[in-house]
């Protein structure tokens, strides 16, 4: 099929080489050429682990390019995805991207004689596709819908592992205007083996909400139980909630134990950042208020989730008694292991708690050897291109995204690049390194002196 892609950005992007990749036609558009140029050039405009490589065979063979031009696009298409950004003003969901989007789709359908669908992969509040997006696409293309076909498809992918999870997915949603449309997009899935689920436009606006939020939910209540466990002698949440893990509800599957993926959001940290889930459980707590519902636990979900970074700033001073004149290797800025987003990022709550006490930052993240473009920084942060440079004559290291290297780095030296060797695990994923003599190695969920008194495994094993 013949596919326009409205934004290419970590959805649209990947969507289209992933559509190019099982046989589509796609031209991708963006409003930004540099954006676009570099696609054309085979350069993905953002870090995506195997999309460079996808995107080069999709122009080698000729099933994908990029362009500027909306409107020839869209004529050359039988279907257009708007994946445009939905980012947040003051908590609540800014809709003008995919106002504007739909707004140029429709003037380009007035050009257009066959029958086109438009689907909205954006994340959306519920309402969003059959007011805003059908009202901004009659009006401007003068037909009526049922003329073109209208659907909204949530997209479901993590970054990091973006590409696979389009591929593998668990889920394809499909909410349809009616059946002519939702047909047209289950043939350009046909070759996907997954429930599919054709429902209301607003389900499925709802069901990416709700899917988001829960995982939101459950990150937040792990950090509940951790900083319970932190006040508890004798306990530790990893091994508390390895023990809740083990409840067949959640990890058995006729009577085989199996490690689900969403056990991993049941784990205590630093908190959740990224583009996503803060910003799609504050877009719904917002409609909430706004049908006069009081959407209290995702209100104290984001609360739970606000103090995450002043807590682990918190263990830092503590252990050392002042911040101030404090030199501390922040490592990561990421907002998770495997990307180049640093939106939401506890990272930089974390350096704003640091600098506010009078820190000095060496920062260290394999993908930002130099500011985020777009940032701005204090002068007391600097930026190293090692991890040993981040740790030399530091007071504490705090680790906020969990990269392989960190786990895989020479732990056995590191610690005496440092002045002080106090160690902060805020993903607690150096747990099993053998930490050299000398070395404070605090985690999330435990109070400094206790014991871990059971492992995962063994209780596994009872
Ligand atoms: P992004 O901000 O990375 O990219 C959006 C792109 O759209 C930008 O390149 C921008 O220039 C372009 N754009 C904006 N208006 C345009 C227009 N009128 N015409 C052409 N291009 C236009 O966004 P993203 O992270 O890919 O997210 C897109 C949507 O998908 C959001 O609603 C988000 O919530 C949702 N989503 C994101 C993810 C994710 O992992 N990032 C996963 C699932 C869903
Ligand atoms: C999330 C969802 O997982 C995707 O299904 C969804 O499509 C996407 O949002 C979206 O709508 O954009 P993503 O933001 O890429 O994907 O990242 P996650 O892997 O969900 O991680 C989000 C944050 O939660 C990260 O900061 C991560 O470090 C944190 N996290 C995750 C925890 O703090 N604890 C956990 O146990 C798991």
């Amino acid at each position: 099929m013949h596919i326009t892609i409205i934004g290419t950005g970590y959805v649209g992007l990947t969507t289209g080489v992933c559509l190019a990749g099982i046989g589509h036609q796609v031209i991708c558009v963006d409003v930004m050429p540099e954006r676009v140029a570099a696609i054309n050039e085979a350069r993905s405009p953002f870090y995506e682990p195997g999309l460079d490589e996808m995107l080069s065979s999709a122009l080698a063979n000729g099933r994908l390019r990029a362009t500027t031009e909306l409107a020839s696009a869209v004529a050359a298409s039988e279907v257009t995805f708007i994946t445009v950004g939905t980012p947040q003003i003051d908590g609540d969901i800014d809709l003008s991207y995919v106002s504007a989007a739909a707004r140029q789709i429709g003037s380009a359908l007035r050009d257009v004689s066959g029958y086109h669908v438009v689907a909205v992969k954006s994340t959306v509040i519920p309402g969003t596709t059959d007011t805003l997006v059908r009202n901004m696409i009659e009006e401007t293309s003068g037909r009526a819908t049922g003329e073109f076909g209208l659907c909204m498809n949530p997209e479901f992918l993590r970054e990091g592992s973006a590409i696979d999870d389009f591929n593998n997915p668990d889920r394809i949603v499909i909410g349809q205007w009616d059946e002519k449309s939702g047909r047209v997009l289950a043939q350009l899935y046909e070759s996907f083996d997954c429930p599919m689920v054709f429902t209301t436009l607003r389900n499925a606006e709802m069901v990416k909400y709700a899917s988001n939020s829960l995982l939101a939910t459950l990150i937040s209540f792990s950090n509940e139980i951790a900083a319970l466990c932190e006040v508890t002698p004798d306990t530790d949440v990893d091994v508390v909630l390895g023990g809740v893990h083990l409840d067949r509800r959640l990890s058995g599957v006729n009577g085989e134990r199996i490690s689900p993926g969403v056990l991993s959001f049941l784990r205590a940290g630093c908190g959740f950042g990224g583009s996503c889930l803060p910003k799609d459980v504050n877009a719904l707590r917002a409609y909430a208020r706004q049908q006069s519902v009081t959407p209290s636990l995702l209100d104290a979900v984001m609360a739970i989730n606000a103090e995450r970074p002043a807590r682990l700033v918190r263990l830092a001073e503590d252990a050392l008694g002042s911040l101030e004149g404090a030199t501390v290797a922040l490592l990561g800025l990421a907002f998770k292991a495997g990307t180049d987003d640093v939106r939401e990022s506890p990272a930089l709550a974390v350096m704003n708690h640091l600098l506010s006490k009078g820190a000095v930052v060496r920062s260290y993240d394999p993908i930002f050897t130099s500011a985020p473009a777009g940032l701005r920084v204090d002068e007391n942060v600097h930026f190293c291109h090692t991890l040993r440079e981040a740790l030399a004559g530091a007071d504490a290291a705090l680790v906020i995204t969990g990269w392989p290297e960190f786990a895989e780095a020479d732990w056995k030296t590191l610690p005496g690049e440092m002045r002080r060797q106090l160690i902060i695990d805020g993903r607690n994923f150096l747990r099993d390194v053998s930490w050299p003599q000398g070395v404070t190695y605090l985690t999330i969920g435990r109070m400094p002196e206790s014991a871990i008194v059971k492992s995962v495994e063994e209780l596994a094993a009872q």
